[in-house]
C-alpha cells in the first residue's frame, strides 16, 4: 500500500524535469529515448549505476530539442528519427510515443565523413541557428553524440552551449571538457562541463583499467596488451576512415595507458577500433589480451572477449552524467566536474583509478565537492 509520505515523494519528483538538447540523432540518442520510456514503464531499475541519482530519476530526462543533418531524420519527430532502418540498428527496448520534438537542420560542418556518407544523404534544409534554438527550447544542458573526427562541429556545439547557458557534456573524442582553453570558457559563463569520451558501463575501456589496476594491485607486470573491438554500426563504419581517428585512438589508449603501474611503450600496446562488420550490427566485441609477469619473473597470459551491446553500455553512463550536470546547474557550479568526468568518461582532464574516481562521484552527489 502506498503512504501519504511516499505519494508526496512522487509528486514532487514528478515535476523535476531534465531539459535536454542533443547534437547527434544517432544510435546513441535512439537508446536514450528508449531507455528513457523503458524505465518509466520498468521499475526494477535493472542495468542502472544510479536509480535515484541526487534526487533525479531517468524519467526526469526530457529531450526539448534535437539536431541532425541526415535528410531521413531532419524534419521527423523525434520518436521517428531514432528508428530510422538506414543507419539505426541499436536493439529496440522500447516503444516510443510522439514526442513533439522536430529534429531540426544543424549545420554539417565536418561531422559525415567519406565512409558515413555512403549512408548519410545531407538535407538541403536551411540550417538553423543552434544558440538559438536552445534558447527557445529551455534546454538547460547540450549533450554531443555527434561522429568521431568532428574536431569543428564539436567545437560549434561547445560554443552554442555557451551562447545559450546550457550545461554541456561530451560524449565524443574530441577534447574539450580536457583542454584548459574550454575549461576556462565554462567556468567564466558559470555553466557545468561533463567530458570527454563516454566511458562504457562495462565496456572494452572500463574492463581493461580494471584488469590495469589489478595487476598493479597484485604486483603483476603488464609487458603488452591489445584491445581490438568490432562493431557493426554506424560508428565503426566512420571509424574505418583512419584520418578521423587520432582522438579517439588517443583517448581510448590514454585511459588505459593512465591505470599502468609503468607506461608502456607504444610499440606494446595497441587499443583501437580495428574493424567494422556489418553483420555485428549493434553489437560490439572486444577481444583484451594481456602479456605480463607474475611472481618469480614468470609469464602470464590473459584473454578475454567481451560481447555487448553497443549503445546500452553507453546510455548506462550517459543517463548519470546527465544528471551530474543537472545537479551542478541547480548547485550553480560552473566548469569542469571533475569527478564526474573522470567517472563516466574515457579522457578527463585528471585520470583516477575508477574506484577512487567513484568515491569522488558519490560525494558529489552527495554535494560535498565541486561546490
Ligand atoms: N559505446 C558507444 O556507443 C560510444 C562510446 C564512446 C563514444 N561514443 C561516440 O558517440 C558518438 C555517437 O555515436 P553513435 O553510435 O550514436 O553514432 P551514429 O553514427 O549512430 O550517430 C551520429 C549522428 O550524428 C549525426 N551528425 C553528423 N554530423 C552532424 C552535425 N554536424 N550536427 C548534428 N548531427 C550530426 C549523424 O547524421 C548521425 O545521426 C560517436 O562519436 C561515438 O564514437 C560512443
Amino acid at each position: 500500500m502506498k503512504t501519504k509520505k511516499s505519494k508526496t515523494i512522487k509528486n514532487k519528483r514528478s515535476k523535476k524535469e531534465i531539459k535536454i538538447a542533443v547534437a547527434g540523432v544517432g544510435n546513441c540518442i535512439s537508446m536514450l529515448v528508449q531507455g528513457i520510456e523503458y524505465y518509466k514503464n520498468n521499475r526494477k531499475n535493472i542495468g542502472l549505476m544510479h536509480p535515484d541519482l541526487g534526487g533525479y530519476r531517468i524519467s526526469d530526462i526530457k529531450i526539448v530539442a534535437a539536431f541532425d543533418v541526415n535528410k531521413d531524420k531532419v524534419g521527423k519527430d523525434l520518436s521517428e528519427a531514432i528508428f530510422e532502418p538506414k543507419t539505426i540498428n541499436t536493439v529496440k527496448i522500447s516503444d516510443v510515443p510522439n514526442l513533439g520534438v522536430e529534429v531540426m537542420k544543424a549545420p554539417i560542418l565536418d561531422g559525415v565523413g567519406e565512409f558515413l556518407g555512403t549512408k548519410v544523404k545531407v538535407s538541403n534544409k536551411k540550417d538553423v541557428d543552434v544558440a538559438s534554438v536552445l534558447k527557445d527550447s529551455g534546454a538547460e544542458i547540450l549533450i554531443n553524440y555527434i561522429p568521431v573526427g568532428s574536431y569543428k562541429a564539436t567545437r560549434f556545439y561547445a560554443d552554442a552551449a555557451i551562447k545559450a547557458g546550457c550545461a554541456f557534456v561530451n560524449f565524443i573524442p574530441e577534447f574539450i571538457a580536457s583542454d584548459k582553453v574550454w575549461v576556462k570558457k565554462f567556468k567564466k559563463a558559470g555553466l557545468p562541463l561533463i567530458g570527454d569520451d563516454n566511458k562504457g558501463q562495462l565496456g572494452a575501456s572500463i574492463l581493461s583499467r580494471v584488469l590495469a589496476n589489478l595487476f598493479k594491485e597484485r604486483g603483476g607486470k603488464v609487458e603488452r596488451m591489445y584491445q581490438l573491438n568490432f562493431g557493426g554500426n554506424t560508428d565503426f563504419l566512420n571509424l574505418l576512415e583512419h584520418s578521423r581517428l587520432k582522438f579517439k585512438k588517443i583517448s581510448k589508449t590514454e585511459t588505459v595507458q593512465s591505470q599502468l603501474a609503468k607506461r608502456l611503450k607504444d610499440e606494446n600496446i595497441h587499443i583501437g577500433p580495428s574493424d567494422y562488420v556489418p553483420w555485428l550490427k549493434s553489437r560490439k566485441i572486444a577481444n583484451v589480451r594481456i602479456e605480463g609477469k607474475t611472481f618469480g619473473d614468470i609469464p602470464i597470459f590473459m584473454d578475454i572477449k567481451l560481447d555487448v551491446e553497443d549503445k546500452s553500455v553507453a546510455t548506462g553512463v550517459a543517463v548519470d552524467a546527465i544528471r551530474c550536470a543537472k545537479l551542478a546547474l541547480g548547485r550553480g557550479v560552473g566548469g569542469v566536474l571533475e569527478s564526474a568526468s573522470a567517472y563516466f568518461m574515457k579522457f578527463p582532464a585528471k585520470q583516477y583509478p575508477d574506484w577512487q574516481a567513484r568515491q569522488m562521484l558519490e560525494e558529489f552527489i552527495e554535494g560535498k565537492r565541486e561546490r
